[in-house]
């Protein structure tokens, strides 16, 4: 694993989008795999200032998400459909077509999670898998467990997940209990890794990653054993790893 300490989120998001606009200028028609949440947001915003400025090209990009609440609609403002447009595709010159996000709006879990497998694994799998990281460790909505996950699939989110993700939601009430995320034996075929974090309360989930054990009791340290993982994260977040 590689760690890049950057001075604050803005740091964090320009130096995470060099390494994406610099994947995209080596393979103009490469697989992204993206996330969601705050943490990106900075980083797609970026991205999008310089492809405005014709220095990022992804015209040619295919997009894979990790996740979908299920049972939202693609136009809910809550669902993830929705927040990578607004963040991100609405501005930004890439074929709407090209972009793929599970569909949380299918009821049918199965179906809708063996489809996402089989459009991943048909475009031959991210080249860059773009992650953020939850508090207790989850990595797309891989929540802490006994075993590793594998494909794509439905989960019960923790109560965490929930308390932290309803601050996007009028009440926690609201927070969709279940989603569909890429399980984490397809995250680990990506070819290369980025993970961005910032903040004080990604701090102890960072050090557990990068240097505690490797356990599904922490999803994201499995990244430990991938050849090509980059973390990119600001003093906040790296508080309690060494200095290297
Ligand atoms: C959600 C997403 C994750 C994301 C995590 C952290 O649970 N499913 O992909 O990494 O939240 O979000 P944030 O960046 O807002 O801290």
């Amino acid at each position: 694993m590689k760690i890049i300490r950057t001075t604050d989120y803005d740091d964090m998001s320009r130096k995470a989008a060099n390494v994406i606009s610099a994947q995209v200028i080596l393979k103009p028609d490469c697989v992204l795999g993206l996330a969601t949440g705050s943490t990106p947001i900075g980083t797609y915003r970026q991205l999008a200032e310089w492809n405005a400025k014709g220095d990022c090209d992804f015209s040619q990009v295919s997009t894979y998400n990790l996740d979908e609440y299920r049972g939202l609609t693609h136009d809910d403002p809550q669902s993830y459909h929705y927040f990578m447009r607004t963040n991100f595709f609405d501005h930004i010159n890439i074929d709407l077509a090209n972009t793929h996000v599970p569909d949380g709006s299918n009821p049918d879990a199965a179906a809708a999670c063996a489809e996402y497998d089989r459009l991943v694994h048909d475009a031959g799998y991210p080249d860059l898998q773009l992650l953020g990281i939850g508090r207790n460790g989850h990595i797309g909505f891989n929540e802490p467990d006994d075993h590793f996950s594998k494909g794509t699939h439905c989960v019960d989110l923790t109560e965490s997940t929930i308390e932290a993700n309803s601050r996007l939601f009028e009440s926690a009430d609201q927070v969709p209990r279940q989603a569909y995320t890429m399980g984490v034996q397809t995250i680990m075929y990506a070819r290369s890794i980025l993970v961005i974090a910032n903040g004080a309360d990604k701090a102890d989930a960072v050090w557990a990653m990068c240097y505690g054990p490797v356990t599904p009791q922490v999803p994201a340290s499995i990244l430990q054993l991938h050849t090509n993982c980059t973390v990119i994260a600001d003093e906040a977040a790296l508080a309690r790893c060494p200095q290297e």
